[in-house]
């Protein structure tokens, strides 16, 4: 099969063929590109956990257009719940509520929630709307590598493999929506992502961070794989611990390999003259350049040494939990 990139607006039509025929594509959204198939096609479903190579019981979550009416698709049974869409979506936030069952068992591996997003991308908009159905779609890479946040990035690693990549630009957001169980009473994070705990308080009142401890029924499947992975070797340091980062890098250079740090900007003059992939001043930056960095860095170093950056508050925990998972 050939994969053809094409702009949403030369590429819509086709589109809208392939998704209604039971085919699969790459979307782009405004956080990382989506791998989107119509969520009410078993078959259509199935073809994304092959193509990715996903394991089956972790679900997926449901695109749909900002008029689009959910209450086809989910119960609300929290008032905060409406608060929350009217503040945040379309937008980075996923809501995970109970599922009336129209998206297929397969998407939602065989669980009684479904994951719903308004993303807020323009162009995804369009599709969204041309379809006219909900699309369920993980990120656009293989599984346990990292996510994709341009065209190319998706061509890379599923070429051949799908037939076409709606070309969206460069994801605006950088790291995957924050997905929240809003079943309960109070809000709880599942991932975090870009709408953070301080602002889901400000409008929800509360919210919980859901804790992953060994042995704890695992409430969203896809934190417990290990994730977002560059191909190189990787090693993470704490922002404490620059010197022990620098050792590395030079004991690297002596065995003849090709390091990489990769930092926040303010650590630029610690390790001048080292090869570096700066990631950016403040959170918003870091996100947007936390994969493409990633990517960059796979293709130019034999290991790349990420410095941490002392924090873990507002978009810093979702910063955090990508970089752990892909470095540490
Ligand atoms: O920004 C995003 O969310 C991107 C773009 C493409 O929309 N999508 C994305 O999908 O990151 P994926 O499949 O890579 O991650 C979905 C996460 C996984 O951790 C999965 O376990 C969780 O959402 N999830 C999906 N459905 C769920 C459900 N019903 N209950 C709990 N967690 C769910
Ligand atoms: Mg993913």
């Amino acid at each position: 099969m050939t994969t053809e990139i094409l702009s949403v607006k030369a590429g819509i039509e086709k589109a809208k063929e392939i998704l209604l025929s039971g085919g699969i594509i790459g979307m782009p959204t405004e956080t990382v590109y989506g791998l989107a198939a119509d969520g009410t096609n078993s078959a259509a479903v199935k073809k994304i956990f092959e193509v990715k190579g996903r394991p089956s019981d972790n679900p997926l979550i449901a695109h749909v257009h900002k008029d689009y009416d959910i209450s086809t698709l989910v119960h609300i049974r929290q008032n905060y719940v409406y608060d929350l869409i009217k503040a945040y979506m379309p937008g980075p936030l996923t809501l995970v509520l109970e599922s009336k069952g129209v998206i297929c068992k397969e998407a939602v591996a065989g669980g009684d929630t479904l994951a719903l997003r308004m993303p807020s991308h323009t162009g995804c908009q369009e599709l969204l709307r041309a379809v006219n159905i909900p699309l369920v779609a993980p990120s656009a890479n293989l599984s346990k590598h990292t996510s994709p946040v341009s065209a190319q990035h998706v061509f890379a690693d599923l070429d051949g493999k799908i037939p076409l990549i709606l070309d969206g630009g460069r994801c605006k957001g950088g790291i995957e929506s924050t997905v929240l169980d809003v079943t309960g009473k109070v809000p709880r994070i599942l991932r975090a992502g870009l709408i953070t705990k301080e602002m889901i308080e400000k409008v929800a009142g509360a919210c919980e961070i859901a804790e992953h401890k060994d042995g704890d029924k695992v409430k969203s499947p896809g934190v417990k794989y290990r994730h977002y992975r560059p191909k190189c070797d990787t090693a993470l340091f704490s922002i404490t611990e620059t010197d022990k980062a620098a050792a590395l890098y030079d004991s690297e250079l002596k065995k003849g390999r090709t390091p990489y740090i990769m930092c926040a900007d303010n650590l630029s003059e610690k390790f001048a003259g080292k090869n570096l992939l700066l990631l950016g001043k403040d959170g918003e930056e870091i996100a947007y350049n936390l994969y493409d960095k990633l990517l960059e860095g796979e293709k130019k170093a034999d290991i790349i040494i990420a410095v941490s950056f002392g924090r873990c508050d507002g978009v810093y925990l979702g910063i955090m939990n990508r970089l752990v998972k892909s470095c540490g």
